[in-house]
């Protein structure tokens, strides 16, 4: 099997609860009906990638239970291939998600099967590969891994650092491409110069900083380039970020400039907020202009 995006990380059963407000400690909040959607850092962007027509691969692990047959079966929908994932003796993975009225939403998860994403899961993975996007939530060996092989590979690699964590100076030297949203990159910086191009500094050769609802800034060597997002009414943010991995690794897959693959990305993260939900929020090719 050969795609031309493949895709290590964390698939996730989303359950979504809309409240009020979050709940605080000790505290107890009543909130809707519990909906049920395909998630996962990872699902969510090798989805986005494949609707909007790159040919996509994912490699991660499910559960032997109802909720890994139901992420297998989305991603198939979407016509990503599931050949490197696996079955695994834990259950799948599950983030617990409160959407606020705001549309904002807090995510507990619990990794489950994804943390059994080992690196040799791997093995033999990037024949044909021209990008390769990992994001956390697996372990980060595996993460480590992804990246230095791909790049070894000959790919490029997209490395979604969400939620972020510390990762190896060796591996950020091998990413192309560093996506971190404001929160990550304060983080990263851990000082209050959060000037976007200190970002370069940590060993990538570009980044995209995501910044909401003002769009992204991409960042090279050379420059950085602002890129506005459409106005919309946010409904639930949910997996927008991966939505913007998604269609930055498509558009590069198929040869796009990182200034436009971000034009197209900030456009599809925009149209995944106005629904509900993070796969099921996002457009196919079509829908984007
Ligand atoms: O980025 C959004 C995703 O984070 C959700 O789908 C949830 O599963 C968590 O992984
Ligand atoms: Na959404």
């Amino acid at each position: 099997m050969t795609a031309e995006v493949l895709v290590a990380g964390s698939i996730n059963a989303d359950l979504v609860v809309s409240a009020d407000r979050r709940p605080g400690a000790g505290e107890t909040v009543l909130g809707g009906d519990t909906v049920l959607l395909p998630g996962g850092k990872g699902a969510n962007t090798a989805v986005a990638a494949s609707l909007l027509g790159a040919e996509v691969a994912m490699a991660g692990a499910v559960g032997d239970d109802a909720n890994g047959r139901l992420l297998l079966g989305s991603l198939r929908e979407a016509g990503v291939s599931v050949d490197l994932v696996r079955t695994v003796d834990r259950p799948t993975g599950a983030a617990y998600i409160v959407v606020t009225p705001d549309g904002e939403n807090s995510i507990l998860v619990s990794p489950g099967a994804n943390s059994a994403l080992e690196p040799s899961a791997l093995d033999g993975a990037f024949d044909g590969v021209r990008v390769l996007v990992t994001s956390m939530e697996i372990p980060l060996p595996t993460v480590e891994h992804a990246v230095i092989a791909g790049a070894e590979a000959g790919a490029r690699v997209l490395l979604n650092l969400s939620p972020v964590a510390k990762v190896s100076q060796r591996a950020l030297a091998a990413v192309d491409v560093l996506l971190v949203n404001e929160h990550e990159a304060a983080w990263l910086l851990n000082s209050n110069n959060t000037d976007p191009r200190n970002l370069l500094e940590l060993g990538p050769y570009s980044a995209v900083l995501t910044r909401g609802a003002e769009g992204a800034l991409v960042v090279t060597a050379d420059e950085v380039v602002e890129v506005p997002s459409p106005r919309v009414e946010a409904v639930d943010t949910t997996g927008a970020g991966d939505a913007f991995t998604g269609a930055l690794a498509a558009a590069l897959a198929e040869g796009s400039t990182l200034a436009d693959a971000a034009r197209l990305a900030v456009k599809v993260a925009a149209i995944s907020v106005t629904r509900q939900g993070a796969q099921p929020s996002y457009p196919r090719a079509g829908e984007v202009d």
